[in-house]
């Protein structure tokens, strides 16, 4: 297996339950090495920049708006097969079928307001990671 990185984002609504330790907490259990967290609130347009592969789906207005309500939490996060590994971690999209002990399946209100986003392949990590974090930052936190 390769290591891999993944870009998380504990969401608006994550943030306005409290729970970002508790999601932190489960990631770093699950053996996901930080490398680089912020806090921020995203504009509209950075919403709708983040999930331009999402632009035309009836949700998109409902997701980027959301997503732009409140602060969120990126975070870049590195470990043999994480793609797979963070999805497992956190449970299918819809709160509804996420597999029962998964952070989606214990926290998670509806498909819209879900929680955590996680990269769906290798690619889309490395570029969601660079659209909140700098390589060089990334590459000086590793251990
Ligand atoms: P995320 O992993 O952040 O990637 C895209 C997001 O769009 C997804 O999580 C959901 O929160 C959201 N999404 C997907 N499908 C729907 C839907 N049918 N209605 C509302 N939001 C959705």
């Amino acid at each position: 297996m390769a290591t891999e990185r993944t870009l998380a984002i504990l969401k608006p609504d994550c943030v306005r339950k409290n729970l970002i330790g508790e999601v932190i907490r489960r990631i770093q259990e699950a053996g996901f090495t930080i490398l680089g967290l912020r806090l921020t609130r995203l504009t509209k347009a950075q919403a709708e920049g983040f999930y331009a592969v999402h632009k035309g789906k009836p949700f998109f207005e409902e997701l980027t708006t959301f997503m732009s309500s409140g602060p969120c939490v990126p975070v870049a996060l590195e470990k043999e097969n994480a793609i797979a590994d963070f999805r497992t971690l956190i449970g299918a999209t819809n709160p509804d079928e996420a597999d029962e002990g998964t952070i989606r399946s214990d926290f998670a209100d509806s498909i819209g307001e879900n929680i955590v986003h996680g990269s769906d392949s290798v690619a889309n990590g490395e570029i969601e990671i660079n659209y909140f974090f700098d390589q060089a930052t990334l590459v000086a936190n590793e251990r």
